[in-house]
């Protein structure tokens, strides 16, 4: 029987739907070719639903999306909505609530991308970054006293278990046990690199170090781990990428390498993440926002999402399909498209997606 695949789709805020529909063009290509079935269901969450009646992602529709295999995330952000409802009331309430405690970000530069590292090419930039995606700041633990006065405080605590560590270690290094690429200009072994603040953040990051050697020495003892602070990690991103192999790190730190990460692999139009759950429902989503000011134009980049989609298909096992839209991604952004940027590939949003589709193809 063949493989079938049952996949939401949340296109969501502005640009958010139109790389929605390339990526599932691309999808329904690739399950044609691989033979496997994709059954698709679309939802409508986002600013205007919200706009319209109050709701985010109702705890029905969470329920709901249990059920499926994987889901889509076009964007999320909407102009006429204060800033941290979409957000959390949708995106960070579905990482949450189907607890997809990894947010994985490959830092991938593809040929004929333009890179603003000097002298740095794809042979420099290929590495990933797992980030925790469900404690640190984002668990919301704070608050206000005195709000209004003179004398008001806020307070926003970066929480960690054990228990959130040790998981998200445990996938970093399977990930670079399975990921098998050796370092390059630092040795011969698999490398595993834990960015922290140990200096500063002495329970946060002593935790996690702790943990991090712990689990190494005594589960991984052929993957070399390697510790940097993260300021320090922002000027070798820039400077040596190629020492990189799979960075490690909480949430917070994680949110900010990875968009230091994604420009110097070409920008919003290419990068794309993943919210894993291994256990669960996983959710895949290019990870340019909502981008209003392109909305409905069809020039905005669709790669990130059809890469979203690739790391989807990656996680449910299809490799096949996923390296072929991989090499076909590739083969557009070396032969056809003259930059990344919304307005400036050379093709409109729906031939960028026709060409690596009909490339899938082949
Ligand atoms: C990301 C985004 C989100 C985050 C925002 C939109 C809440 O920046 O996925 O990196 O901070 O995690
Ligand atoms: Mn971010």
């Amino acid at each position: 029987m063949a493989r079938s695949y049952k996949i939401a789709v949340i296109g969501g805020d502005g640009t958010g739907p139109e790389v929605a529909n390339e990526a599932v063009k691309v999808l329904k290509t690739a399950a044609d070719k691989f033979n496997f079935k994709v059954d698709l269901t679309d939802f409508d969450f986002g600013g205007e639903r919200y706009k319209k009646t109050g709701e985010t992602l109702p705890d029905s529709a969470v329920e709901e999306l249990r059920g499926f295999d994987a889901i889509l995330l076009g964007a999320i952000g909407h102009p006429d909505v204060k800033p941290g409802i979409l957000e959390k009331g949708i995106l960070l309430k579905a990482r949450f609530e189907l607890d997809q405690y990894i947010n994985l970000r490959p830092v991938k530069l593809y040929p004929g991308v333009e890179c603003p590292l000097k002298d740095k090419g794809p042979e420099h930039i290929d590495y990933v970054v797992v980030r925790e995606n469900t404690g640190d700041l984002y668990t919301g633990t704070g608050g206000f006293s005195m709000k209004g006065t003179p004398n008001e405080v806020a307070i926003q605590t970066s929480v960690y278990t054990r228990f959130q560590v040790d998981r998200c270690l445990r996938y970093a290094f399977e990930y670079a046990k399975k990921r098998g690429k050796k370092a390059r200009n630092k040795g011969p072994e698999n490398t595993l690199g834990l960015v922290g603040k140990t200096n500063v953040l002495t329970f946060v990051y002593d935790l996690w170090e702790r943990a991090f050697h712990e689990m190494g020495k005594k589960d991984y003892p052929d993957i070399r781990r390697d510790y940097y602070h993260v300021d320090a990690c922002c000027m070798w991103m820039v400077k040596n990428p190629e020492w990189f192999d799979v960075l490690v790190t909480g949430n917070m730190f994680g949110d900010i390498i990875t968009d230091l990460g994604a420009i110097t692999q070409g920008g919003m139009g290419i990068a794309a993440g993943g919210n894993i759950n291994p256990e669960g429902v996983s959710m895949f989503e290019p990870i340019g926002g909502s981008a209003p000011k392109y909305t409905g134009k069809g020039v905005i980049n669709p790669l990130a999402a059809i890469c979203a989609m690739q790391m989807m298909l990656e996680t449910l096992g299809e490799d096949e399909a996923a390296q072929k839209i991989e090499s076909s991604v590739k083969f557009v952004t070396a032969n056809k498209l003259k930059s990344l940027a919304a307005g400036k590939m050379g093709y409109s949003t729906t031939q960028v997606g026709d060409m690596v589709a009909e490339k899938v193809t082949q």
